[in-house]
């Protein structure tokens, strides 16, 4: 894994998604049996996790990226940002967010802040406008 230019490195990128693996322990998925698990590294230097929180409507699902912005809010207020976002789950999926929460996230990252997730041949560490270059805003 590269630090790259937002200066956070490599270790600690590493530990980020460890952190994520555990809080996919949380995850209340028995639709999908697919437990995800999100650490955010705020600006402030604290990290907040989340899980994904399946519904019998499927629809109303959390997914985990989403209930950790959601926890970073309610325990950190409106003005927290996040310097970095990992993900993970317990399947060994390569996978990225998705784009819901990826446009959620924009609201609290900037373009040089970092996303990582399981690739194909282990983590791959992104800045978020490479994996989410153009966001919705509302301009009226
Ligand atoms: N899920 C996440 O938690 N994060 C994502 O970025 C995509 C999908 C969850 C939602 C659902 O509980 C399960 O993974 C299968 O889609």
């Amino acid at each position: 894994m590269q630090a790259g230019e937002s200066g956070l490195t490599p270790e600690l990128l590493l530990q980020l998604t460890t952190q994520a693996a555990d809080a996919a322990d949380h995850a209340y998925a028995p639709y999908s049996k697919f437990r995800v698990g999100a650490a955010l590294l705020l600006e402030n230097g604290t990290v907040v996790t989340g899980a994904n929180v399946e519904n019998a409507s499927y629809g109303l699902t959390i997914c985990a990226e989403r209930s950790a912005v959601v926890r970073a809010v309610a325990q950190h207020g409106p003005e927290m940002r996040v310097a970095a976002c990992a993900v993970t789950n317990l399947n060994q999926a390569a996978t990225p967010p998705c784009g819901a929460c990826l446009q959620v996230l924009s609201e609290f990252m900037q373009p040089a802040s970092r996303i990582v997730f399981r690739g194909d041949a282990g983590w791959e560490n992104y800045r978020f406008d490479e994996v989410f270059p153009h966001r919705f805003q509302l301009l009226r």
